[in-house]
């Protein structure tokens, strides 16, 4: 569909529940919440739920949704440093996986995007800091100054 309007999950569901089909099918586009995740496997009875665009910057939204599937209830909120523990590493993992200047480069689009920065007062000039850092060492030390200024709990 292009990213136009929302996804239309009711061709999955279709085909899901075609009687010839014996393959395993994995839905997806715009599921951004655990909620939506339980109602996607509920009503479309599809074997697995692929997560896309918002793991971009909340890559804990598949605990989130683990959780909420396991239990029905929602994870209590993760607090802002230990997110910030999963984005370092997220850096880390693509520096190493490409190289540090292409790595970083991946990485921005998802720091962009990630919903924790949200609401800090004051954040224009450090968040067009952390996405221009050319090295690890330069973001890490942009996410340090981060940490000391903030520590509340992530919406
Ligand atoms: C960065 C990115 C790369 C993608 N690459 C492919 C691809 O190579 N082949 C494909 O069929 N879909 C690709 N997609 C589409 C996704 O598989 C998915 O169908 C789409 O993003 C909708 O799911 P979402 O709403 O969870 O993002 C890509 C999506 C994104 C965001």
């Amino acid at each position: 569909q292009m990213y136009t309007g929302e996804a239309d999950w009711t061709l999955i569901g279709e085909v899901k529940n075609n009687p010839r089909m014996h393959i395993p099918i994995i839905g997806n586009g715009d599921v951004t919440t655990p909620q939506r995740c339980k109602e996607c496997f509920d009503r479309y009875g599809v074997d697995a739920v692929m997560i896309g665009r918002a793991s971009f910057g909340r890559p804990w939204i598949f605990k989130e949704v683990k959780h909420y599937l396991e239990t029905g209830e929602e994870l209590p909120p993760l607090s802002f440093e230990w997110c910030m523990d999963v984005l370092r590493q997220e850096v880390t993992d693509s520096v190493n996986l490409l190289d540090e200047r292409r790595g970083i480069l991946h990485v921005r689009r998802h720091l962009a995007a990630s919903p924790l920065f949200k609401g800090i007062p004051n954040f224009r000039n450090t968040r067009i800091a952390m996405l221009r850092a050319e090295t690890k060492e330069e973001l890490f030390r942009i996410f340090d100054e981060i940490c000391a200024g903030q520590l509340p709990i992530h919406p």
